[in-house]
């Protein structure tokens, strides 16, 4: 029973799959780093700053920094697995070929919660800029943009999103990531017209105290767990998404330049972009007036008397942030699609279509996703949404090291710079952000890993190809 609770799977090629279960291998690193750029850029930066603001102060910079930072490690030991293993299903896949069935069901599962409340979360945030737009121009009603949490009836703006995403995706890859290639230009001018306009605002006031609320995660005078590392927690938020780029790993013309010069090079550009926008936003307009708003960028600068700019930003954000919906609804049918093609989800799920697209699963996917995102609350989803991908660079970080002492010798594409450094201080690091998220997301967090392994040992475990 233990044994074969820890068998592993042998990473097979794309190529050797039966023909019904290949991806058309389209994309190459261009493509790769726009969807790493376009799926890292999003809510995380346009709006969860001012929540991480609420919580940290001014010092929500050291929490960029600091998520950053343990990301930076996660995207290096990422860019190792990646390269030696380029087959799709990400953490799960090398969980599957390293650590053992077990664990790679329950990473699997961790990913499915943050590719699902992902999508959920950036298509609430996307419906935060756009309501605004959608009521001044058309009177559409306010109760219709909003889920129950905020006196609204159900989120439209956000269910109508995720579909139109769905459909980009069915209709193939290619299309949909040329399309996202063009998206992320917009989305990089919109933040750098943001830092232009307002760093020359910069008061060194506003960044004082700069951290009202300490450093460690600790219950505030009105309830609320704060400090820089609550913060760091849930603006961790902002920065994963080059990990949708190893989803990718089946599609890729040249997978083993390609994938580490795609993920490497979307993180370092991203690490750098937020950096700028953080010091520029808490440095222009104190935190405590942007720190609840749905569109904390467009205020700022609003605030600071550049109208023009904030109604720029936000058709920006309207036009681009679908970019984040496509790669993480993306990453997501593909993660399904590898569970289900090892046997351990529903087979039926995984066919491909004649265009080389899993069409089932992308539409079952982005149902669930456009109910969640319908009718839950946005802070509490991004949080749970984090648990889920802490777990999964864990296991990635841990992956790295097994392998590093299993396999010294094995042929790696891109080698992970002071590997005993780097694994330990992002594993280190991540469980840190995991403690830090609040206490209820990590009790829904368990229930969710629970309930994971009920299906495991229910269904997924007599089924699993490798066990036959
Ligand atoms: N990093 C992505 C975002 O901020 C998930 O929207």
């Amino acid at each position: 029973m233990a044994n074969s609770l820890f068998r592993l799977k042998t990473i097979v090629r794309g190529e050797d799959q039966p023909e019904r279960y290949r991806l058309a291998r389209t994309l190459s690193w261009p493509h790769l780093v726009a969807l790493g750029v376009g799926a890292i850029v999003g809510t995380g930066i346009l709006t969860l700053i001012g929540v991480g603001a609420g919580l940290a102060g001014p010092g929500v910079i050291l929490s960029f920094a600091i998520a950053g930072g343990i990301c930076a490690c996660a995207a290096l030991a990422y860019a190792e697995m990646a390269t030696m293993m380029p087959a799709s299903g990400s953490a799960y896949t090398y969980s599957y070929a390293v650590l053992g069935e077990v664990i790679a069901w329950i990473i699997g599962w961790s990913l499915i919660l943050e590719y699902s409340l992902v999508v959920s979360t950036v298509a609430v945030g996307w419906s935060g800029y756009a309501a605004p737009l959608l009521h001044a121009s058309f009177g559409f009603p306010l109760e219709l943009t909003k889920g129950p949490e905020l006196q609204g009836i159900v989120n439209l703006p956000a269910i109508f999103i995720i579909a139109v995403v769905a459909g980009l995706l069915m209709i193939g890859t290619k299309e949909s990531a040329t399309l996202n290639a063009l998206l992320v230009i917009v989305k990089m001018i919109a933040l750098a017209v943001f830092v232009a306009v307002s760093l020359p605002h910069f008061d060194g006031a506003n960044l004082h105290p700069f951290m009202p609320f300490g450093f460690p995660k600790a219950l505030a005078a009105d309830g609320a767990e704060r400090g820089i590392m609550a913060a760091a927690a849930i603006i961790f938020f902002a920065f994963y998404g080059f990990d949708a780029i190893s989803t990718a790993a089946e599609e890729t013309k040249n997978p083993g330049r390609d994938l580490a010069i795609g993920i490497v090079g979307s993180m370092v550009a991203c690490v750098a972009i937020y950096m700028l926008v953080a010091v520029a936003a808490v440095g222009a307009l104190s935190y405590t007036k942007f720190a609840d708003s749905a569109e904390p960028l467009a205020l700022i600068l609003r605030e600071i008397g550049q109208g023009g700019a904030a109604t720029f930003l936000a058709g920006s954000a309207v036009i681009a942030l679908p970019t984040v919906l496509l790669a993480f609804l993306y990453g997501q049918s593909r993660i399904f699609f590898v569970m289900a093609r090892d046997g351990m989800l529903p087979e039926s799920l995984a066919k491909v279509s004649a265009r080389g697209t899993p069409v089932r699963i992308t539409l079952v996917t982005a149902t669930i996703v456009a109910i969640i995102a319908g009718i839950l609350p946005l802070k509490e989803i991004a949080a749970l949404a984090n648990a889920g991908t802490l777990a999964a660079f864990i296991a990635v970080c841990v992956c790295m090291l097994v392998l590093r002492h299993r396999a010294p010798e094995a042929p790696r594409t891109f080698r992970t710079p002071l590997p005993w450094v780097v694994g330990p201080v992002g594993i280190a690091g991540c469980c840190y952000l995991l403690f830090s998220l609040p206490a209820k997301t990590q009790i829904w967090f368990a229930c969710w890993n629970l309930a994971g392994l009920a299906v495991y040992f229910l269904y997924a475990r007599s089924r699993a190809v490798a066990g036959e």
